[in-house]
């Protein structure tokens, strides 16, 4: 009996995971039994489409659309038949099986069907975009069964229609991202499911095309015809954007404004938003439907409404006099010439006065409409969110867009009073950014995590009116603009905390799922993918970013990249070769570009690290990142000659040499140092470094510890808690080596302690690292030092032989003890790995798997929960740990939590901690700045490491303790815990979680 309750689950399972993204399946493709099934494709035969000419352009398009769709996946387009107002007109004799697509009121049919009953649209009746898609019998006197999408709107039809191509196997990406279809036998449509689709979450779901220079431009101009004003964003490019956000079911389009004009470039773009159904609008600095650069082309005199207002609503009304004929959003405010502000100070009463000349100009030329059912939006970008917040008004029917910090990072959602407001609100995120601190606008950088954690906080605090995304130049985006439109659409599936998994599984499954068994694989390749790369901006990763010998960071980056790179590389192989293109451009090439880029700095700071050590490595190093540096350019030109060239520029983003925060006007390799490697050392051939020391010995060097030798290093205590330490052994000069590592003590392990380094071998691996381990049963009780001799056949000029200190801390926590245990003076703690989660009633906290930098953030919810109180009553989390150190002036904790901002001004960020019976000490994690225009101090640090760092001082003897943390506002996440004993030394992410004692 179990086991046939399972096999029932997870037949639905995998049948729902087909069409996750689109929400309820109704269409199938084997013919099971019990299931009641008309065929829209079996034994050659499709179904026939009917289109009614009196319904929308758009409609009857996306219909052509579907039409072609099917001939994509079976070989045959499903014939069309055209009609007017009676639908057998157009037909001889019988059709057996059709699908009918229509909208209510302007579709005879539809509308027949609705009042002979055989059709019940009173669920979407009215509503915006949606649709009912269900299976009727006998629908017309000629038609036997037919699939009837029924649209409440354009947009509902047009989304009901794409639904089936989704299902049947079309990804909106077939032509951006060239998803090969799958090819299909048979394809069913359920009788029995009706599937209703009600309104999306946010009424408005749209994307920004931002500083399309250089790779979107220049492929635009490889590709389409020239339009005027030596501008190729013509409508040519444009209908195949249009497709690709109906198909993804978005709506809302902000044009590409740096190097065009969208209304002017080709006269004819706006009039094909409109008939495919897209919403127009203009980005945040582009009032009244006019580009920034229509004003350098065609207006009079300076952009300044103080001094040359009259010129400058003229230049408006030309606007709203072409836009009218449309949909469209339009854009109110102002801001200064080419994305600045307008002027120095906050301008309220000017931008007051502003916005009311635009709405009376809207009134002027909208005079049959009330001004308020205009669709109208005020984005709060950067100092604009200042003169809201010193007061200004804007009439209670336009749209707030608030905005995140460019970095993905929401700045402010509506409070108490805004949630009412007849125009709600909206969010300006952004994927790809072009500003300070620093551009990122190469490849995707965007964690899929972080996008769920900001965008359910938005939706939740009721910022869902308008969503759209800056997304730079489109094409390396992909994934992350269809997970943000998903999330736009139906919040319902995608809002549910941990989805994202679910989401990339349903997502690997469209796109691969035919080609490929293991699309789990696929998922978290992307998912993992995504959060490497969140870590930190390629264009901010520098040399010494990641820490090249404590903590083994940067090496275990590389790493991670690299392997990574490999499980890539083996789906890639494994895919037939048509369908090897799109898994390409959608995931090999960010992860081998990423890797490349993360190689490139990661081995020039080894190379300036070894060349400070004198290592002959530094001279392989040196030429290895030049070739490293080659295949970045490579994997570029690889993109080049895809498909014979067909995104050809789409890779021409520059991304090596950042100097200041615009992107350098070519790729340039981080410097590198090299070595005479025609002379020996001073000190001989043979050099040792250790764990945590940038110094070698034997001989003179800085970083060596001052309290010993030029011959001594010291490695960082081991103890129990500890695996083991290392010492790394090199050739820094012109004779081959041989050596032989001992411990003064037995119970000091030495692996290997012999080894042999040529000197002439170019590896860049060319050293020997030596494991050092203790057994803990030999080893005396408490603090000792040990000595490692090294002795070798190399020469050391006017030097000693080198040796190396080993402190070594015989420490034991008692063996019932569960939790973290100190280890090297320190304890690190994953957030998500607490010893206890306790909730109240109304409040508890919830692990955001693979978020962050780490391993995940955990964080209170519900998100709308009122502040907190620091108390044993109220939800936290404990950390169990064990301490041996107790030092006089207290150990320092620092809490690492997401880089989030005070999206309520009056509701500031803050955590509370306390160690044991401790008084809580409150930490506010944002500190606003009072000049409204600036933002918080540490904000350009926290947005670009990803993670606000703070840290409190606790009084602590050696034993067992729990350390209590409450996050006192929902939005505060916490990544990390770090209790420093004195063992601490620095590092990009932290130490990593240390001993645990189950
Ligand atoms: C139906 O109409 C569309 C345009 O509305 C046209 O493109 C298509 O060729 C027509 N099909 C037939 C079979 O007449």
């Amino acid at each position: 009996m179990g086991s046939l309750v399972q096999y029932v689950v997870t037949l639905i399972a995998a049948a729902s995971t087909v069409s996750a993204l689109g929400g309820l399946q109704n269409i199938f493709f084997e013919e099971s039994k019990g299931q009641d099934l008309l065929p829209l494709y079996a034994n050659h035969q499709v179904a026939t489409l009917f289109l009614d000419q009196q319904d929308w352009p758009g409609v009857i398009r996306a219909g052509l659309d579907l039409s072609d769709d099917f001939k994509k996946v079976t070989g045959y387009s499903l014939p069309v038949v055209n009609f007017t107002s009676n639908i057998c007109s157009s037909v001889h004799g019988q059709i057996d099986t059709a699908i009918i697509v229509g909208t209510i009121g302007n579709s005879s049919i539809i509308d027949g069907l609705i009042s002979s009953k055989q059709l019940n649209v009173s669920e979407i009746e009215g509503k915006w975009e949606s649709y009912i898609s269900k299976v009727i019998q006998n629908p017309a006197p000629c038609i036997q069964s037919a699939l009837v999408i029924a649209g409440s709107d354009k947009r509902g039809s047009i989304f009901g229609i794409y639904d089936v191509s989704e299902q049947i196997g079309v990804s909106p990406w077939y032509w951006f991202a060239d998803v090969v279809p799958p090819e299909r036998n048979q394809i069913y449509v359920s009788k029995s499911i009706v599937k209703t689709q009600g309104e999306p979450s946010v009424k408005y779901r749209g994307l920004f095309l931002n500083d399309e220079q250089p790779s979107l431009a220049g492929w635009v101009q490889a590709k389409y015809p020239e339009g005027l004003y030596n501008s190729y964003f013509v409508h040519e490019f444009y209908v195949n954007l249009f497709e690709l956000l109906l198909r993804m079911r978005a709506n809302f389009l902000w044009p590409a404004m740096w190097a065009s004009m969208f209304g002017v470039d080709d006269p004819k773009n706006q009039y094909w938003a409109d008939y495919y159904g897209i919403v127009m609008s203009t980005s945040h600095t582009e009032p009244l439907m006019r580009a920034t650069n229509e004003w350098t082309t065609f207006g009079n005199g300076s952009w300044d409404y103080s001094t040359n207002k009259d010129n400058i609503i003229e230049f408006w009304r030309e606007g709203i006099i072409r836009s009218k004929p449309y949909d469209n959003m339009w854009t109110t405010g102002m801001r200064g010439f080419g994305d600045t502000p307008i002027t120095g100070g906050v301008e309220v009463s000017l931008l007051e006065d502003v916005i009311k000349t635009q709405r009376e100009l809207l009134g002027e030329y909208f005079n049959e409409t009330n001004v308020t059912n205009i669709p109208q939006v005020w984005c709060l970008y950067k100092e604009v969110q200042a003169y809201y917040q010193e007061g200004m008004s804007v009439p209670d029917d336009i749209t707030l867009l608030w905005v995140d910090d460019n970095w993905g990072n929401v700045r402010r959602l509506p409070v108490s009073n805004e949630t009412s407001r007849a125009g709600g609100a909206g969010m300006y995120y952004h994927f790809d950014y072009v500003g300070d601190p620093r551009d990122f606008k190469w490849i995707n950088t965007i964690s899929l995590e972080k996008t769920w954690e900001q965008m359910h906080l938005t939706y939740e605090r009721e910022a869902d009116r308008i969503w759209v995304v800056n997304v730079g130049d489109l094409k390396p985006l992909e994934v992350p603009i269809e997970y943000f439109f998903s999330l736009a659409y139906d919040m319902d599936t995608w809002g549910q905390i941990n989805t994202v998994m679910n989401w990339t599984v349903a997502w690997a499954e469209r796109e691969f799922g035919a080609y490929y068994n293991d699309v789990e694989e696929i998922a978290d390749i992307l998912d993992l993918y995504g959060f490497y790369a969140s870590r930190k901006k390629y264009e901010s990763l520098n040399t010494t970013t990641y820490h090249l010998y404590n903590y083994n960071e940067a090496v275990t980056i590389l790493e991670q990249w690299s392997n990574l790179t490999d499980r890539a590389w083996a789906v890639y192989n494994k895919l037939p070769q048509k369908v090897q293109p799109s898994f390409f451009e959608y995931i090999l090439h960010p992860v081998v570009a990423g890797y490349t880029v993360y190689d490139i700095q990661i081995s020039a700071g080894k190379n300036h690290l070894y060349a400070e050590q004198r290592r002959n490595q530094a001279n392989s190093l040196a030429q290895y990142v030049q070739q490293r540096f080659q295949d970045d350019f490579n994997w570029k030109k690889e993109y080049d000659a895809l498909l014979d060239g067909k995104w050809i520029h789409m890779m021409d983003q520059t991304h090596l040499g950042y100097d200041y925060w615009q992107q350098p006007m070519r790729n340039t390799m981080p410097p590198v140092a090299f070595v005479q490697s025609a002379e020996d050392a001073l000190a001989g051939s043979l050099g040792l470094t250790v764990e945590q020391s940038r110094g070698a010995v034997p001989g003179d060097d800085q970083y060596n510890a001052v309290a010993y030798s030029n011959n001594t290093l010291v490695l960082p205590v081991l103890d129990p808690y500890t695996p083991s330490r290392y010492i790394e052994i090199f050739n820094r000069g012109i004779y081959d080596i041989s050596f032989n590592a001992t411990a003064e003590n037995d119970y000091v392990t030495i692996t290997p302690s012999t080894g042999a380094i040529s000197a002439t071998n170019n590896s860049i691996w060319n050293s020997v690292f030596l494991e050092v381990t203790v057994d803990w049963d030999k080893a005396p009780d408490g603090y000792n030092i040990d000595f490692i001799d090294i002795s070798s056949n190399s020469s050391y000029g006017f030097f000693g032989e080198p040796s190396v200190h080993l402190p070594i801390n015989k420490t034991s926590a008692p063996s019932n003890f569960s939790g973290f245990i100190e280890s090297a003076q320190l304890i690190s703690i994953e957030a998500g790995h607490f010893t206890n989660n306790i909730s109240t009633n109304d409040t508890y906290y919830v692990e955001i798997d693979r978020y962050g930098r780490t391993l995940s953030g955990v964080t209170l919810f519900p998100v709308n929960a009122d502040s907190q109180q620091a108390s044993d009553d109220s939800s936290h989390l404990e950390y169990n740990f064990y301490s041996f150190t107790a030092p006089q002036y207290g150990a320092n904790v620092t809490v690492y939590t997401s880089p989030s901002l005070n999206v309520n001004p009056y509701r500031p960020l803050k955590y509370a901690i306390a160690v044991d019976n401790e008084e809580p000490q409150i930490v506010q994690i944002v500190v606003d700045p009072t000049d409204p225009t600036a933002m918080p101090a540490g904000w350009e640090t926290a947005a670009d490491d990803g993670v606000w760092i703070h840290n409190t001082t606790h009084i602590l003897d050696g034993g067992e303790h729990v350390l209590k943390l409450w996050a006192l506002e929902p939005a505060v996440v916490f990544q990390k815990v770090v209790v420093d004993f004195g063992g601490v030394v620095e590092s990009f992410l932290g130490p990593p979680e240390t001993y645990h004692q189950d």
